[in-house]
């Protein structure tokens, strides 16, 4: 019978492994040992992991990988991913080889604004809360500036301080929404300080505002932060040829583009097609912000948000066939950040980002958009041509012969047999049980 612990927080390391390993393992000695090998021999760069968070007792490796020629802007990249998926390190290299010698891609920002919120009630005259604002708005901005000062050297700041009645929805219910530019930091901390501020702000002054009531004086703040929801903090990016350069697979130009067209439509207005569709793209795009130390999560809500921005869940990648070429883009928002957070932190961020070249967050945001287009791109040329299983169960062969215990030999081998033979579980097993026969 298990019985919840006591200040599991305070206990070391060893004890946090100790009991979570004789509490909820079946071979606690066996937990002990894949837990304390996953450590990090370097006590330094244990101890930077063990702080990241709460409660550390191992680390969780991800393959960092490396998809190269991208040509973005005229400018060559390496892409860092970090991704546990076979196939996709491949098809994001394929797709930028593709395009490599058609113009590579082209990007542009289209806006870089992000967005918070202070939630807040007020019982009481609409009118008269108007007012109000006018009078204190520059209050907000004047009592934050402490918290601003930095981030208007370099250029950021407050955007905007707007009131918004929700009162149709909620009874009461009102909000400060705002409007910041943070530069090269994603900005989150810098946000939710300035917005914790205005609700300071604005209970302050409501509370001696002279026109209102007690109980108009009396504003509640609900909560203030961020919205990972930024649709105007979006970037685009773009690849095209002319058709006569696009053959693939055996299909002419005009026939693939054809293909490539009904595919991206058809994840346009069927939702059960939109979310695998974007899936993909999401494979490309996690794995270049999770190698650069920046929240996938974030940008996994805000992305799918915006697919779903026209009121139906939808592809966020676009094509048309035009003028004799094929136009393939992405239109995506994504709060990146280079500086602050993990970025001077981990080590393998940093490298990452020296990798591509120090970007600025800008610069950041157009490289992981092409990472998102690249794979899609991957992707629908699979699916419309050969199907995905061909390649994918290529890539997936390793690890189904890693887990069937095979040796070094034994998987050279079999990588050689499965060049033109089917992989499916089955094959390798029976190929596998045959070798050992053998
Ligand atoms: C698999 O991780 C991603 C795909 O399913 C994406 C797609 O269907 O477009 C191949």
């Amino acid at each position: 019978m298990r019985t919840p612990v006591e200040g599991f927080s305070k206990l070391t390391k060893e004890e946090k492994i100790n009991w979570i390993a004789t509490q909820y393992t079946s071979n606690p000695e066996a937990a002990k040992s894949v837990l304390k090998r996953y450590w990090n021999t370097n006590s330094s760069v244990q101890k930077v992991h063990d702080e990241f968070i709460e409660n550390t007792i191992s680390n969780y490796y991800l393959p960092f990988a490396i998809a190269p020629n991208f040509l973005i802007n005229d400018t060559l990249y390496a892409l860092p991913m970090a991704i546990e998926e076979s196939s996709v390190v491949a098809a994001a290299s394929k797709a930028a080889k593709f395009w490599l010698n058609k113009g590579g891609f082209k990007t542009t920002i289209v806006g870089t604004e992000k967005v918070g919120q202070v939630h807040f009630m007020y019982k009481g005259d609409k009118e008269k809360l108007e007012r109000f604002f006018k009078t204190h708005k520059n209050a907000f901005f004047d009592d934050a500036k402490t918290i601003t000062q930095s981030m208007e050297k370099r250029g950021g700041g407050i955007s905007s301080v707007r009131l918004i009645d929700k009162t149709d929805s909620i009874e009461n219910y009102y909000q400060l929404h705002c409007t910041f530019q943070t530069m090269d930091a994603m900005g989150a901390n810098f946000i939710n300080s300035c917005l914790e501020q205005f609700a300071k702000t604005l209970k302050q002054k409501a509370a001696v505002y002279d026109r209102f009531s007690s109980q108009e004086r009396d504003i509640e703040i609900v909560m203030s932060i961020l919205s990972n929801y930024v649709p105007n903090c979006v970037v685009r990016a773009e690849v095209s040829c002319p058709l006569n350069n696009l053959d693939e697979a055996g299909l002419s130009g005009i026939d693939f583009a054809k293909k490539m067209v009904q595919a991206v439509n058809i994840a346009k207005i069927e939702p059960y097609r939109a979310v695998t569709h974007n899936k993909g793209i999401m494979n490309g795009i996690d794995a270049v912000v999770l190698a650069t130390g920046n929240d996938f999560r974030a940008v996994e809500a805000g992305v799918h948000a915006y697919a779903a921005k026209d009121g139906r869940y939808s592809s966020l990648t676009h094509a048309v066939i035009e003028n004799g070429e094929f136009r393939f883009w992405i239109e995506i928002p994504l709060a990146l950040g280079t500086v602050g957070g993990l970025t001077s932190l981990h080590p393998m961020v940093k490298l990452a980002l020296e990798i591509l070249q120090k970007p600025a967050a800008e610069e950041l945001m157009q490289i992981v958009a092409v990472a998102g287009l690249a794979q899609n791109f991957a992707a629908l040329r699979s699916l419309v041509t050969t199907g995905i299983q061909k390649g994918h169960m290529k890539m997936h062969l390793l690890n189904m012969l890693n887990q069937l215990g095979a040796t070094e030999e034994e998987k050279e081998i079999l990588v050689d047999y499965f060049k033109d033979t089917v992989v499916t579980n089955a094959s390798v097993k029976e190929a596998l049980k045959k070798i050992k026969a053998d």
